[in-house]
């Protein structure tokens, strides 16, 4: 007999600590503009595994190694003297296949060090059937930790939440007994699918419009790509998980 299974939704990651979690929890962090989304691309064009890092020094010291891509964003801006940026558009190429990605952005590879101690596994809307029926067949307990903006609230990342909470509660009952698991119900209800037009005030696509880099926006909240890859956290570097 499965368990009834605990779901709870961290809508920033700085809020992480405050959370109580059961041992086996599988913490899923997304950052759906573009971290979360840059690595489920990457893992899809044959990227062997993705060391994120959590400040820029920390990057550099990869850069020049054999087989090695060193990718740096801040304030949704790529760095310069590093291979790569966050755009998922940049991952798109047999380049990286094999190869080891190095990452570090403002909030993402942040979200993924906070929550290192746990289960950890990466989701975006590229690889969230797979990671769907990875958590119903786990019968462990959720946690969805939405990576936020430099410790604030962001929609993407809390309509990510509740469209994920959605497809797990449609099949499976599970017992919810948190506000932000609720809350990102709402927002999924109240998007009815067109996220793309229910974020049209919002902080991060405004940021990523004044870039010029709208398409990213939607391709992440809309990818034509889909991957059964389910990137798990294993000794600071996620890779592919076994099923
Ligand atoms: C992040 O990790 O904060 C975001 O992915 C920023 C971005 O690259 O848009």
């Amino acid at each position: 007999m499965s368990k009834t299974q605990n779901i709870q939704v961290c809508l920033v990651s700085d809020l992480f600590s405050n959370y109580t979690l059961s041992k086996n929890c599988i913490v899923v962090v997304v950052d759906l503009l573009r971290a979360t989304s840059v690595i489920s691309t990457a893992f899809h064009y044959g990227v062997k595994e993705v060391i994120p890092v959590s400040t820029l020094d920390a990057a550099k010291k990869y850069l020049n190694k054999l087989n090695t891509i060193v990718a740096a964003e801040r304030n949704a801006e790529s760095i310069d003297g590093f291979d790569y940026g966050n755009s998922p558009f940049q991952y798109m190429n047999n380049d990286i296949k094999d190869k080891t990605l190095v990452l570090t952005t403002t909030n993402g590879t942040k979200a993924i060090q906070i929550a290192k101690d746990y289960h950890v596994i990466t989701a975006s809307f590229i690889n969230i059937d797979a990671v769907a029926k990875y958590l119903l067949d786990s019968d462990r307990d959720i946690l969805i930790l939405c990576s936020g903006w430099k410790g604030v609230f962001n929609l993407e990342d809390s309509i990510f939440a509740g469209h994920l909470i959605n497809q797990l509660i449609s099949i499976k009952e599970m017992n919810i007994n948190c506000d932000s698991v609720l809350v990102s119900l709402e927002l999924f209800k109240n998007a009815k699918g067109d996220y793309f037009q229910f974020l049209a005030n919002s902080a991060h696509r405004k940021r990523l419009k004044h870039l010029n880099i709208e398409k990213d926006t939607i391709f992440c909240l809309n990818p034509d790509i889909s991957s059964k890859i389910i990137p798990v956290l294993k000794n600071g570097k996620l890779e592919k998980l076994n099923l």
